[in-house]
């Protein structure tokens, strides 16, 4: 008898041994030291062996279970220390790997150009402000000066929005909030007005349906035409380099009197003529001038007390200009290539 249970103890610790998974021991607990398993077998068959022999063999079969189950515990612990190494050997994360660069997007170069011209004219003392794009034609026309039957109308190729009663347009400059700005405060004021503007043009290398406009303000008492010239002076050096030279002269919008037309020297020949400028040697900006005396009239001003000068430039020409940009489309078709070389302009 007592060489059955060597037996089973060699056969045991055997199988223990060869048990790699935490399965595998849990079939082995259950096949030796289960509650129908080997040992409980053995300890059964206490029954046929002869009576003086029993209780040695009961101690030999309860010796082995202690034996077994102490082996058990102690292959458990061995075996879930080698499944824990396995799994972190699989996990394992590899932090010394570079990570991955996310990519950032960029300004859109007539946004940053809006942002650094807003940001000029902050520093001079202006406030920045909006309106809206579909516009009153009361608004962007009428109150303007520009009477519906005036052939300066056509100077706009209008886009009009289908309304019933009062005539609504996509507005074709910023000028309408001139009076908006006028209507709802006093003087003093000093705003500029970035925003999207619309025409219905051909679209070619300096045209396009939709662009934007930065529209300047300034109304108080004893505003004059030297403020107009300095401000834009300092402005377009500003932008454009201390050293530009600037040229105002006569030009028409029914909405100013005097109008002006303002011009920097080309800053590609320095004045000498180019392809860039036409041979002129100078670079349009932006048109601007006096208020019109009848605008301020509109809004309710009185024109013998408040004087003002307003200015309207396109964002995509001083865009172009700058940076020498040949196509105004390039704007707008979204191709990341030309759109990512004007990562570093400045960002606030
Ligand atoms: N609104 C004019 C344009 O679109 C520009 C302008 C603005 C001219 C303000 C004079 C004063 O051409």
């Amino acid at each position: 008898m007592h060489g059955e249970i060597d037996q089973v103890r060699n056969e045991a610790l055997a199988a223990l041994a060869a048990a790699q998974t935490s399965s595998a021991l849990a079939e082995w607990h259950s096949h030796y030291l289960g509650r129908r398993g080997v040992l409980t077998q053995l300890m059964r068959q206490i029954s046929q062996i002869p009576p003086t022999e029993r209780p040695a063999y009961g101690q030999a079969v309860n010796a082995l279970k202690e034996e077994l189950s102490a082996a058990f515990t102690a292959r458990q612990q061995e075996v879930s220390a080698q499944e824990l190494a396995q799994q972190l050997a699989a996990e394992t994360v590899d932090v010394t790997l570079p990570g991955r660069q996310p990519t950032l997007g960029t300004l859109h170069p007539v946004t940053a150009m809006i942002r650094e011209v807003t940001g000029i004219f902050a520093r001079l003392g202006f406030q920045v402000v909006e309106g809206p794009e579909v516009e009153y034609s009361a608004y962007a026309f009428d109150a303007l000066n520009i009477p519906q039957d005036h052939p300066a109308r056509d100077v706009w190729d209008t886009i009009y929005i289908d309304s019933p009663g009062r005539e609504i347009v996509l507005r074709p400059h910023t000028s309408p909030m001139q009076i908006r700005v006028m209507e709802q405060r006093q003087p003093p004021i000093r705003v500029v007005v970035p925003g999207r503007c619309y025409r219905y043009e051909a679209v070619d290398a300096t045209h396009e349906w939709h662009f934007h406009q930065i529209e300047g303000l300034a109304v108080d008492e004893h505003i004059t035409m030297a403020d107009l010239k300095g401000t834009l002076a300092a402005f377009a050096r500003q932008l454009f380099g201390q050293e530009r030279r600037v040229r105002f002269r006569c030009d028409y919008f029914p909405f100013v009197e005097p109008g002006v037309d303002f011009a920097i020297d080309c800053m590609f020949c320095h004045g000498e003529g180019c392809r860039v400028c036409k041979g002129t040697g100078w670079i349009e900006i932006l048109g601007a001038g006096m208020v019109h005396p009848q605008v301020l009239r509109n809004v309710g001003y009185d024109p013998e007390r408040y004087t003002g000068w307003a200015f309207g430039m396109g964002v995509e020409r001083l865009v172009m200009l700058k940076y020498g940009v040949p196509d105004i489309r390039l704007f707008y078709q979204g191709d990341l290539r030309f759109l990512a070389q004007f990562s570093r302009t400045t960002v606030w």
